[in-house]
């Protein structure tokens, strides 16, 4: 196969100025100038460093539980009223700059026909894996309107954070899609992986089917990210969790064009894109090339280092280890300290985890953390 080369793209932003951003046609929250988020994704200055957690509203949070009682997951992530209400509450309770949408990455393998559920201690379970060139072809990309329910929930938080904030500041509200590798590893393994055995044999021996499914997924996540966009989403973020388990060269043969392609799409809609991938060190010059204004890093890699492999004209996000949360809080404030030093103030960096919070994280620790990020810049 041969290797295409994906040009350097070296205005990240796709031209996204804040004014683009406030005059998009959307009508709905355009943030834009007035947060300091969206701000820090395109490396302008801002009066401090932003910071939001992956995960912030998950199964550590109480509120989040009390919620997951009554409901499943998939029922919460398509009642736009229950999702938007979970955003927020994790939001104002953490007091953090930006919202994420409370949503999954396995979304839109419905409107594509595949079927999958959530099985409690498993995680995602996809009831029958793509594994040949006919299930990629039966692959639907004419639904997407479906996913609609994610952008009504958007609506709904963006009209509520409308108003800045008490510090003047708006709010950023955060839509998502997983990257084509990253959601073709869940439709191939059927699940989780630890080897990826079946996705790195599908895209190796069949290179032709492996390049419609990153076609077909393009497809479908650019209008769902238009969709976001439309409702108002101020930045997309794209997850490409599992990219780690990639060589360079792979990752550059058969997964760099089509992620390069969806980030330039998503651009194409008029705001920044945050590239966030787990176990990434090797991979930030290569992730770089994909073009995203953000580049997210994983705890593994110190974020000098990570920013200086992704470039300094890019922004990063990061990149704390969650687990640190589990600390006490003089060992807390010393790693949120180390973190802010290495970004060194230049402009461009989002204060946030390695990874998700995972479930038994003190709440009060994320509080902290939030509140040593406003300390330290506050010198
Ligand atoms: O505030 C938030 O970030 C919550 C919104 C959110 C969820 N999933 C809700 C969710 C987001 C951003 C995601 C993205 C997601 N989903 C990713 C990428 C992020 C990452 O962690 O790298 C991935 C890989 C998935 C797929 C997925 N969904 C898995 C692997 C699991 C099981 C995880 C586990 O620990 O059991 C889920 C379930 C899921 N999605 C939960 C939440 C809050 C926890 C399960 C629950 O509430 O029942």
């Amino acid at each position: 196969m041969q290797i295409p080369s994906v040009a350097e793209t070296t205005s990240p932003s796709a031209s996204v100025s804040s004014s683009t951003l406030v005059s998009r046609a959307t009508g709905a929250s355009s943030a834009g100038a007035g947060s300091r988020f969206v701000r820090a994704c395109l490396r302008q200055p801002v009066d401090r460093t932003p910071v939001w957690f992956l995960r912030q509203a998950g199964r550590y949070m109480p509120e989040y539980m009390a919620v997951r009682k009554h409901h499943t997951l998939l029922e919460i992530c398509k009642s736009p009223e229950i999702a938007a209400e979970v955003t927020i509450t994790a939001a104002e309770k953490l007091g953090v700059d930006a919202a994420i949408i409370f949503a999954d990455l396995l979304l839109p393998f419905e409107v594509m026909g595949l079927d999958f559920e959530f099985v409690a201690g498993e995680g995602p379970m996809v009831h029958k894996p793509v594994r040949t060139a006919e299930d990629i072809a039966a692959l639907r990309t004419d639904r997407a309107a479906d996913l609609g329910y994610v952008a009504e929930a958007i609506g709904k938080v963006a009209a509520h954070f409308r108003q800045p904030r008490a510090d003047g500041d708006q709010l950023g509200i955060i839509g998502f899609c997983g990257a084509p590798f990253t959601l073709a590893s869940y439709m191939i393994e059927g699940g989780s992986s630890r080897n990826y055995v079946e996705t790195k044999t599908l895209m190796y021996r069949q290179p032709a089917a492996w390049q419609m499914l990153m076609e077909k997924l393009n497809l479908v996540l650019t209008e769902y990210a238009l969709q976001q966009v439309e409702a108002g989403a101020d930045v997309i973020q794209i997850f490409d969790s599992w990219a780690g388990a990639l060589s360079v060269a792979d990752y550059r043969e058969f997964v760099l064009p089509a992620t390069a392609a969806l980030v330039r799409a998503v651009q194409g809609h008029g705001v920044p894109v945050i590239y966030f991938g787990v176990d990434t060190a090797s991979l930030l010059p290569t992730m770089r090339e994909t073009g995203a204004d953000v580049i997210g890093l994983d705890w593994r890699v110190p974020l000098d280092a990570g920013w200086e492999a992704v470039g300094h004209n890019r922004g990063v996000q990061g990149n704390l280890d969650p687990i640190t949360l589990f600390a006490g809080p003089e060992l807390l404030r010393q790693r949120v300290r180390e973190v802010m030093e290495q970004a060194g103030g230049r402009p461009g960096h989002i204060f946030n985890l390695g990874h998700g919070i995972v479930p038994g994280t003190p709440v009060e620790s994320a509080q902290r953390v939030v509140e040593y990020v406003r300390e330290f810049c506050a010198g």
